[in-house]
């Protein structure tokens, strides 16, 4: 249970709010890089953080972010030239580059340097992994480029996509921490949906519905380990790695891709969920890639040409009751992703915690908030750069793995729980 200012410290993070300071000391992932594919291509409106942004490559493959709206008279950009170097205005002209400079008013004598004093807002945009990437705070801050492993493994070990979700983005990364609800909400995908099915894990996690948490802190963040019975008094560990602030990562199956979101504020209301699936050690199998492409495992089937989801409020998101009813799936909603996102829209768009009945799986969620606000507010009273910011802090992985009923899972998967490059990832 939070009070009311505590959910506004968690949940706004629009410019000048402490969240949003924080959010502004990280690269985010801004736009997939397909979404600027070539040269001179048309420009492409982000809301990130509640600014309104706009993504542009230019004639020399240059990308940049810039504010939406010309320094004239507030026409949106978006209907601008992506010509020579530059987007100009359809308005009266006025082109600015990539850093948002202004390069050419033409109504105005070049020589009288008019628009050499125009520079619209305007923040770093760099590829890694198939994103592209922004830092939206202070340039002297700048942090060095994010190394998350799926950014850095070659690209045909790895698979990224994006989906829009329209709710606050605090309770959307509540759902990627909260591992009990895998027995549950998911539990008639676990041995049909090709990235998850044939895990030995897939039926412990089904036997025991009454998992044991046990949550850490980790330097940049939390690990999750969620407890279930194994055989020969052995116990199975889920552990999911938490990096501040919008980092989470699901524990593998077998040698499925393991995968995991980012949880990225598109404003106080809506945020975009990113999802990745990467495998360490191996290209993903044309089979794998299809069955991401379409849809199944963490990702998403979207309606054409958008990133908004197929199943969505407007449809009820295709909800079969006779499907409920016959236990092929637990809400009545079918694939993973849709099941998560159905229900966390549900809670309205930013969530009352004051109202909450919070009980013992709910140990990871109550942890991280906690230090959430801890580092929003050390970093706005005494600038300390948040958790999560050091790429050492990004080379985690999850694990999933079987233990002695005497061994802490932090201590006994110490090494698992790092990125090793080319070293397959541990997974039962
Ligand atoms: S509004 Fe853009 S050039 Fe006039
Ligand atoms: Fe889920």
């Amino acid at each position: 249970m939070l009070r009311k200012e505590q959910n506004d410290l968690l949940t706004l993070t629009g410019p000048g709010t402490p969240m949003g300071q924080m959010f502004r000391s990280y690269w985010i992932p801004a736009l997939l890089a397909e979404e600027l594919p070539e040269n001179e291509c048309p420009p492409v409106r982000v809301k990130l953080l509640s600014e309104r942004l706009l993504a542009f490559r230019d004639t020399q493959g240059r990308y940049g972010l810039i504010d939406e709206f010309c320094a004239h008279r507030g026409v949106s950009l978006w209907f601008g030239r992506n010509e020579q170097c530059g987007l100009r205005c359809p308005y009266h002209g006025w082109k600015y580059d990539v850093t948002g400079q202004c390069i050419d008013v033409p109504s105005e004598p070049a020589e009288s340097g008019f628009g050499q004093k125009i520079k619209l807002k305007s923040y770093p945009l760099i590829e890694r992994g198939g994103v592209l990437w922004t830092y939206m705070g202070p340039p002297e801050k700048q942090p060095p480029l994010p190394e998350w492993e799926f950014a850095t493994v070659p690209a045909e070990q790895s698979y990224m996509s994006k989906r829009f979700q329209e709710s606050n983005w605090l309770q959307a990364m509540e759902g990627g921490i909260d591992s009990s609800h895998v027995s549950f909400l998911h539990s008639g995908n676990l041995n049909t949906d090709p990235l998850f099915k044939g895990a030995k894990g897939n039926e412990y996690n089904l036997r025991d519905m009454k998992p044991h948490f046990e949550v850490v802190e980790s330097p940049g963040g939390l690990y999750i380990g969620a407890r279930r019975n194994a055989e020969n008094g052995n116990y199975y560990w889920r552990i999911t790695p938490w990096v501040m602030p919008n980092f989470t990562m699901v524990p593998p199956r077998a040698d499925h891709p393991v995968h995991g979101h980012f949880w990225v504020p598109i404003d106080d209301e809506n945020c975009w969920a990113w999802s990745f699936d990467y495998h360490p050690a191996r290209p993903l199998m044309p089979t794998e890639r299809k069955a991401m492409q379409e849809g199944h495992g963490i990702h998403c089937a979207v309606l054409l040409g958008t990133y908004r989801p197929r199943a969505n409020k407007d449809n009820d998101y295709l909800m079969d009751r006779a499907a409920q009813k016959a236990g092929i799936t637990y809400s009545g909603v079918i694939g993973i992703a849709n099941q998560d996102f159905s229900l966390q829209e549900s809670m309205g768009p930013i969530i009352d915690r004051s109202k909450e009945n919070l009980v013992s799986t709910d140990n990871g969620i109550i942890m991280a908030r906690h230090r959430l606000m801890r580092a929003a507010k050390a970093l706005a009273d005494k600038g300390v750069a948040p958790p999560g910011v050091d790429p050492v802090h990004q080379r985690v992985r999850s694990v999933s793995i079987v233990l002695p009923p005497d061994q802490a899972f932090k201590d006994a998967a110490k090494e698992q729980l790092v990125a090793k490059p080319g070293v397959a990832h541990a997974t039962v």
